[in-house]
């Protein structure tokens, strides 16, 4: 006997129809983050982005370069091939393909056979970031993510994790704040931020779903109450968190001391892009630029808010494992989800998701 209604169960399988989930195709026309600027590197690197399987590298004159990674002739991988000057010898027959993907020699013949070749896909890069466009559409002009990402001003650092769980989870929770205190009751997370005050912005911009959580008086963690001088006082935290696209979301969060009046308090703010990069339907490529505006010139604090940070960005990979797992353990039929009200932003999320990825999305 289920302790949850039958009606209940009906009510979310029917919901769950429109929501994305892990047999929703992907978005493909949109920028993501295919990795950091060092990793296109004079070294040929396999990664499979939206289930493609890439090859990536940086040509001598700087540029990056994202190929498919399957030999057209008999599908070796050029990823374990060899990158001579800026061209990929295929480790099978010797195919030669340059950096846009063209066969430019085939040993074998004479004359290389033409319009023959791996399919190339546009790359931008932004600061640490290398973005790539998979779809058919033309690129969008913009990325997703301001420059800020790229300016001294806001010094950085950067995480990746390779995360075994669907982006969809991983976009949930960062529209997600109740679980910080209890997922990350050991990191960044107080008791106080589950029950604290929000709102949500769900419908201003088509596809953008934001939510600020202000929780005053809190007690900062140590993450960010020893760079700022706010250990042991009264401050308060305001959370805003911005999905952006299928590919970015943004956490910014504002601190100050309430023993401060309120035209003496510094605008003292993190920034957080989570760069969310499906690899197949269940598993993801997860890349985080961390970024301040204050104590600039201090790379000590850079390198405290990185090692602290790895290990709440760990809870979550480590949490979201956990739920593709046993997602994976329920049989077909068994599996709904009871949603709560502080769900709504992750759920009009999933629902725009959804529609965008079978094209009736604003
Ligand atoms: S498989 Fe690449 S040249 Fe034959
Ligand atoms: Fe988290």
């Amino acid at each position: 006997m289920t302790s949850v209604s039958q009606k209940m169960i009906d009510a979310s399988q029917r919901a769950q129809k429109r929501l994305a989930g892990r047999d929703t195709p992907f978005v493909t026309n949109c920028w993501y983050v295919a990795g950091f600027s060092w990793e296109f590197s004079r070294a040929l690197r396999a990664r499979t982005i939206l289930g493609r399987p890439l090859v990536l590298y940086r040509t001598a004159a700087d540029r990056p370069v994202a190929l498919s990674d399957r030999c057209v002739h008999r599908s070796y991988p050029l990823s374990a091939s060899t990158l001579d000057g800026d061209t990929i010898v295929c480790g099978y027959h010797g195919l030669r393909y340059d950096a846009d993907g063209q066969c430019v020699e085939a040993p074998a013949l004479q004359t290389c056979p033409r319009g023959v070749g791996v399919r190339s896909y546009p790359v931008r890069e932004q600061g640490p970031l290398v973005w790539i466009w998979m779809g058919e559409a033309p690129a969008d002009e913009a990325l997703p993510i301001g420059d800020w990402v790229s300016d001294p001003a806001w010094p950085a650092s950067q995480q990746s994790y390779h995360l075994p769980a669907s982006y969809i989870a991983l976009h949930e929770n960062l529209l997600d704040l109740t679980h910080l205190s209890f997922l990350h009751a050991n990191s960044f997370g107080t008791p106080d931020f589950a029950s604290a005050p929000y709102e949500v912005d769900l419908e201003s911009t088509p596809g953008r779903f934001v939510l600020t959580r202000s929780v005053m008086p809190t007690r900062l963690p140590p993450v960010w109450a020893e760079p700022t001088g706010l250990t042991g006082r009264d401050a308060a935290r305001i959370t805003t968190s911005e999905f952006l696209a299928p590919s970015a979301h943004v956490v910014s969060a504002r601190f100050y001391g309430l023993d401060v009046p309120e035209q003496e308090r510094a605008d003292t703010r993190i920034m957080t892009a989570h760069l969310v990069t499906p690899e197949t339907a269940a598993s993801t490529h997860y890349f985080i630029h961390h970024a301040r505006n204050f104590a600039q010139a201090d790379p000590g604090v850079t390198q405290f808010m990185n090692d602290q940070l790895a290990v709440a960005f760990t809870e979550d990979v480590v949490g979201l494992t956990k739920v593709e797992q046993m997602i994976a353990a329920t049989p077909d039929g068994d599996f709904y989800e009871i949603s709560l009200n502080s769900d709504r932003a992750g759920l009009a999320m999933r629902r725009w998701l959804f529609q965008a990825a079978h094209g009736a999305a604003d």
